[in-house]
């Protein structure tokens, strides 16, 4: 196994694609830490299928709003596993904000979670992550960072600054820790959308389907496991979405 004896950390790993990346993670042999928010009980079932797969696992509970919860999970991953060579910031807030909806204790909630917390949790997990073998950060971007929503104003300035982040950090950590981002497109749809938005949504996607979880996931392996010269990438996963707005 590629990954044998790594340790990971991902962020909001209960459910959906953030779940998808710890399975993934620990099928190439990487014992997992499972961070949650509010669902405990998904998170206990990844770990429990981790464990399955032959690897360890541990959930650590954190609401990401919080920098000093966020800043502990690098050294809550490091006491329960031995170490952290994979950061995965994941956990993202989706909710829409148009300008007549701006609200700022919203916009700063989203902009905590998706923008402050990985750069918390990266620098708490940068002497970790520096130690050989060779250390990695992927964080979760949209291809709205570049072409922003006007319905989304927070999300999309939050995933805008995560991805300038993104290249930032790859400087920063050098060489030591390759840093780079998979920008998903349509790859699993909000439990609230309805059929009719689903197909809306596709009309825009050469594929003319949505992605999954697993193509996301499989663009992360191939950041952590193949891709030993690059740092500071962004991969667009989105069936052509951003070159056919
Ligand atoms: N789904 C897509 O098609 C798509 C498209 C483009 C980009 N992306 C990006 O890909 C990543 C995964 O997408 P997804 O749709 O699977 O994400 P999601 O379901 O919207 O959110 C993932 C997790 O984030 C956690 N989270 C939210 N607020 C939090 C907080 N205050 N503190 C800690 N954790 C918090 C939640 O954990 P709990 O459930 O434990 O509370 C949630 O399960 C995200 O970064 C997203 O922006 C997804």
């Amino acid at each position: 196994m590629e990954l044998e004896g790594r340790i990971a950390l991902v962020t909001g790993a209960a459910k959906r694609i953030g779940r998808t990346i710890a399975l993934e993670l620990a099928r190439l042999g990487c014992d997992v830490a499972v961070h949650c928010h509010a669902s405990h009980e998904d998170a206990a079932a990844t770990a429990e299928k981790i464990r399955q797969l032959g690897r360890q696992a541990t959930v650590l509970s954190a609401d990401l709003k919080d920098p000093q919860a966020t800043e502990s999970l690098a050294k809550q991953t490091v006491d329960a596993l031995g170490g952290l060579n994979i950061l995965i910031n994941n956990a993202s807030i989706f909710e829409s904000m148009k300008l007549e909806e701006f609200s700022l204790p919203k916009w700063n909630e989203t902009l905590a979670v998706n923008m402050t917390a990985p750069m918390v949790l990266s620098h708490a997990a940068y002497p970790h992550l520096r130690a050989r073998p060779t250390g990695h950060i992927v964080n979760l971007l949209d291809i709205s960072a570049k072409r922003p929503w006007s319905s989304y104003l927070s999300y999309c300035a939050s995933k805008a600054g995560l991805s300038n982040l993104t290249l930032g950090l790859a400087k920063a950590m050098a060489p030591e820790v390759l840093v780079n981002g998979v920008a998903p497109g349509a790859a699993l749809s909000p439990e609230n959308y309805s059929k009719d938005e689903i197909k809306a949504v596709t009309r825009h996607i050469p594929a003319m389907r949505w992605g999954t979880p697993e193509n996301v996931a499989s663009a992360v392996r191939f950041l952590v496991t193949g891709a030993s010269y690059m740092t500071g990438t962004i991969l667009n996963v989105d069936g052509g979405r951003s070159i056919a707005w």
